[in-house]
């Protein structure tokens, strides 16, 4: 199954399933973004816009983007801020956003399912303005190491959503290979989490 046609068909019980990993990066949003205060921001893989909201409370405009129909139909449901518009785009292709435009680029939970980080980390680093910030919090590579990647269960049918590993130094090295460079990165664990590999990674960078 592609990555587009899995989010379609988890799109409708993707808040309301149990899901640690989407909380748990719900809350380092909250904790590391929460208090800037921003022109321009774009969200990589907005998904169902568990993050746009607050998004649009640090930015004065957002623009929000996802290749499934499905996640951008329930994101366009909840998430009526004025000042946030939402995209339909392939992150794999050439980006159509401007360059030099964006404060701050958020990726949260989508790079697992991107097979060329260089790619993307490019776009990306291309759509920010000298000074801007490019945030990553993704599933932690020693949980994919174990076997986590995304799923879903429907009708008692566990689906896999294809999804590619990604070693610390290869975000380290695709970013730097764009002129980004680590302000900080921060391994998290939520409360189920004692004693086992931290479940998230984030990253800030600055161009
Ligand atoms: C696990 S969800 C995360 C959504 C949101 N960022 C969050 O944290 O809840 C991953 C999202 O990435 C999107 N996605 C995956 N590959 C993509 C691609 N190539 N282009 C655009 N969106 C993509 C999916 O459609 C899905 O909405």
């Amino acid at each position: 199954m592609s990555v587009q046609k899995g989010y379609d068909l988890w799109s409708a019980q993707y808040d309301a399933d149990p899901n640690p990993t989407r909380d748990l990066d719900r809350a380092i949003v909250s904790q590391l973004l929460g208090e800037l205060n921003v022109e321009t921001i774009l969200e990589v893989g907005c998904g169902t816009g568990k993050n746009t909201g607050l998004l649009a409370e640090i930015g004065e405009s957002v623009t929000a983007v996802d290749f499934s129909p499905g996640m951008l139909a329930q994101a366009k449901a909840k998430i009526t801020a004025p000042n946030v518009t939402f995209q339909t785009a392939d992150i794999t292709q050439p980006w159509v956003t401007p360059a030099r435009h964006f404060d701050l680029i958020t990726f949260n939970l989508i790079l697992e399912h991107i097979e060329d980080l260089d790619f993307v980390l490019g776009q990306a680093s291309r759509a920010l303005k000298a000074g801007g910030q490019l945030f990553i919090c993704e599933l932690h590579p020693f949980k994919q190491y174990l076997g986590t990647q995304a799923r879903f269960t429907q009708d008692e049918q566990t689906t896999l959503i294809p999804a590619f590993t990604h070693h610390i130094s290869d975000y380290l090295y695709a970013a730097h290979q764009h002129g980004l460079t680590l302000h900080e990165l921060k391994e998290w664990w939520d409360e189920g989490d004692v004693g086992k590999p931290p479940r998230l990674i984030s990253f800030l960078f600055g161009k």
